[in-house]
């Protein structure tokens, strides 16, 4: 089934930038799709296999390894993936010693099915077992198949520095979670990502440091729901007997966290992503306005503005519930950029239960948004037991209706910002013009404003003239 995503995730396919360590002689060729998470865990492979004597290019034709880090979220995203495996086929004819390997979500999904249904791929890895890359290279190289795709209850690659590869130089990823135990109904990232998991706070901080030491200016806190964020002390969840050994430890919660990377690191931008309506609260608003570097911006997705669709899809959460949050938020950062995810025509979904999504959306009016049409994803909880029986031409329609509306929100916001003076942090080149920057404000927002002598990486202020539903336009003051 076809699906639509209003604002299609930048970058999907290969990297950047590329790798070169000194004395490494292999190529390694590697695409990541699907969400940021899965482009962090690319760079994690990249940095894993340049300790292999692998260096990346860009260049399909000359690579002795070829690996895709793949999405398995809607059935579309397996379809593209599928697509480039084709290409790959095509380019291993000419050159047949070149390996094949599907990374990620799919991996995990499918297992060593994949390789009876793609030929080609010689090598099939899950997301928790890429230390294990070596051993499996060698037994490619010894001409076996090479499958891992066990799933770890540990596994954060914490101690693993990522080759920065999807980054402007400017923005990175940091990880802190890894895996989902939420269990939404409609979702395959509990299945194909497995066990929720922390990473320690220590490395995190690390890991900053060295992005902060090369220069980068903001980095985005990644996990599937960074708000669960939890540390034990030292401990692993499994170390404790109980909810009251663990409450004794000396655990870091999300908000925590927060305020110890903002305090830690006053001059650099702090954004993260994402955050679950269920365990948000409001100690982490509160973080956020107490610290001017962390972004007042909060991706909060809501599936759906009808309770009774929530509890179908097992969102922790009610309308009202979800209202009050926005409230808040709005009370204490009353500039908070806010933003959605919403899926249209779930199971069972009536025509009352849209038109509640609709007014949601109304209520709220956020800055962005991204939307989809439910796509049924085998071995989930919806799959098994309701029926995908909104028809397909009922779910664009409704699909439709609400990035209509949501276009028309984004339009009133970026309007708002007209007459007024923002500051920008620059990300790069302007897509449409080379004579102009783009970068984006604490709020998220996209702005674009002709070049002069500032450079990558500075923070400016921009007075803004003109605007798009997507986009704000200025000249620097
Ligand atoms: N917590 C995650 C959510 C991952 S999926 C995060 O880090 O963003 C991203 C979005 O894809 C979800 O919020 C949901 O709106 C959408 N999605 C998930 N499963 C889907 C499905 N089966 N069909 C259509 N959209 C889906
Ligand atoms: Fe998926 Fe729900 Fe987790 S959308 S990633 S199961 S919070």
């Amino acid at each position: 089934m076809e699906n639509e995503k209003i604002i299609v995730e930048k970058n999907q396919g290969q990297p950047l930038l590329t790798n070169q360590t000194e004395g490494n002689s292999k190529k390694l060729y590697i695409e990541s799709y699907g969400c940021s998470m899965n482009f962090n865990d690319s760079e994690i492979v990249a940095s894993i296999l340049s300790k292999q004597g692998y260096n990346t290019t860009h260049l399909l034709e000359e690579a002795d390894l070829v690996l895709v880090n793949t999405c398995s979220i809607r059935e579309k995203a397996e379809q593209t993936v599928r697509k480039r495996l084709e290409k790959y086929n095509a380019i291993k004819k000419i050159n047949p010693t070149m390996k094949v390997g599907v990374l990620g979500c799919m991996a995990e999904r499918l297992k060593a099915k994949l390789l009876e249904e793609e030929k080609i791929v010689d090598l099939v890895v899950g997301p928790d077992a890429y230390r294990d890359l070596p051993n499996l290279l060698e037994e490619i190289n010894a001409g076996r198949d090479a499958v891992n795709v066990i799933l770890s209850k540990e596994e954060t690659y914490g101690d693993v520095s990522p080759v920065r590869l999807n980054s402007n130089g400017v923005s990175a990823f940091v990880s802190i979670t890894r895996g989902c135990d939420n269990m939404c109904t409609f979702c395959v990232v509990p299945f194909t990502r497995g066990r929720e998991r922390s990473r320690e706070p220590k490395s995190i901080l690390q890991e900053i440091q060295e992005l902060s030491e090369k220069n980068y200016k903001e980095i985005t806190l990644l996990g599937q729901n960074v708000d669960s964020y939890l540390w034990y002390g030292g401990g692993l969840k499994k170390d404790f007997k109980n909810a009251s050994e663990i409450a004794r430890a000396t655990a870091v919660d999300f908000s925590q966290l927060l305020d110890m990377v903002a305090t830690a690191f006053p001059k650099m931008r702090i954004r993260f992503s994402t955050s679950n309506p269920q365990d948000m609260n409001l100690d982490v608003i509160y973080t956020m306005a107490k610290h001017e570097n962390i972004c007042n911006y909060v991706h909060l997705p809501v599936q759906s503005g009808s309770t009774s669709v929530l509890r179908r899809m097992n969102r922790q959460h009610t309308r009202e519930e979800y209202i009050a949050l926005i409230d808040n938020i709005r009370k204490i950062i009353p500039d908070c950029g806010l933003s959605q995810d919403i899926m249209t025509g779930f199971c069972g979904e009536t025509e009352e239960e849209h038109q509640e999504t609709l007014s949601l959306l109304e209520y709220v009016k956020y800055d962005f948004g991204f939307m989809f049409a439910y796509s049924e994803r085998p071995g989930t909880l919806a799959e098994k037991k309701m029926d995908d029986d909104v028809p397909f031409d009922v779910k664009k329609r409704r699909l439709a209706e609400i990035i209509l509306l949501q276009q028309e929100h984004s339009l009133y916001h970026t309007n708002k910002f007209i007459g007024k003076t923002v500051e920008v942090l620059i990300e790069g080149v302007s897509k449409k013009s080379d004579s102009h920057w783009k970068g984006r404000n604490s709020q998220n927002a996209v702005i674009v404003f002709p070049k002069g002598d500032e450079k990558m990486g500075d923070l400016v202020n921009v007075y803004i003239e003109d605007c798009t539903s997507a986009t704000l336009i200025g000249k620097r003051v």
